[in-house]
């Protein structure tokens, strides 16, 4: 049996010169936990060259989305974000991954800590109902460059309030917490100098991080999530699976 099937394009939204969305069918069979990956890509030369992609629909969604990078000489993204509506995609058969509700212990606050293309399995977080069922409060973070690269997660957070499924589920709940690190923004810097200057905890009027209360979900390159799970373990939080759930996870956000 293949790993792989191929699934059909049904929409492409371009952000920015280095982001893009995408959506595919969703094969019957295909079941996820929020905040899972799964293995996705294009054939080339005759070989599927596939990556891991979170993806960032809600499981109740009936088509699958996703958030990629657009890498000039990516193997993979400099071709996938040529895609058109009507192409086909190659999509794994099985997700799995490590942000997941599953992996962390009863908890009063979730913090969603993402950079760049990092807010993908987030976005599937913040759309699960169980999310807001499970934590009083759920604050999500994302820290891009530029000011464009935000576009994304404001029309997330934006059509959640307007959904008739989640909308409800969310409201007074979901904090949305923007940052920007190379332009002017009325947020300036790395979400670990909001955390380490206690800016982001006096914004939103919520105590330090406290391994009693905050769960942490963390999604972005390989130094944003060793600098964040240093500031996880500083303030006395653990490290979860799904073997064993405890206070944080953690997940690269992949590329290329
Ligand atoms: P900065 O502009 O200061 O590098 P990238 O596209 O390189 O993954 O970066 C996305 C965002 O993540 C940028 O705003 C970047 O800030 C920020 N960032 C990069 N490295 C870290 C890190 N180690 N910890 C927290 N934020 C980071």
């Amino acid at each position: 049996m293949a790993a792989v099937e191929p699934e059909t394009v049904t929409e492409v939204r371009h952000y920015t010169d280095r982001l893009f969305a995408f959506r595919l069918t969703r094969p019957q069979s295909f079941r996820f936990r929020s905040g899972e990956f799964v293995m996705l890509g294009l054939e080339v030369d005759g070989k599927p060259l596939l990556r891991a992609y979170s993806v960032a629909s809600p499981s109740w969604d009936e088509t699958l989305e996703f958030f990629s990078i657009k890498v000039p000489d990516g193997p993979l993204t400099s071709r996938l974000q040529n895609i058109q509506v009507g192409d086909q995609v190659l999509l794994g058969k099985k997700a799995t991954g490590t942000l997941v509700l599953d992996a962390l212990l009863p908890g009063k606050r979730l913090y969603l800590l993402s950079t760049g293309t990092g807010i993908a399995p987030f976005a599937s977080v913040i759309r699960d109902p169980e999310t807001y069922e499970r934590f009083d409060q759920v604050i999500l973070t994302h820290t891009c460059r530029e000011v464009a690269e935000l576009k994304y997660g404001q029309d997330l957070v934006e059509s959640i309030a307007e959904d008739p499924l989640v909308g409800e589920f969310a409201a007074g709940k979901l904090t949305y917490y923007p940052s920007v690190t190379r332009e002017p923004f009325e947020r300036k810097g790395r979400i670990t100098q909001l955390m380490d200057d206690g800016v982001i905890y006096d914004e939103l009027g919520v105590p330090p991080l406290n391994p009693e209360t905050d769960r942490v979900m963390i999604c972005g390159s390989m130094e944003m999530l060793a600098d964040c799970k240093d500031r996880c373990e500083a303030a006395g939080l653990t490290e979860g699976s799904n073997a064993r759930p405890a206070e944080y996870v953690v997940e690269k956000a992949f590329a290329g």
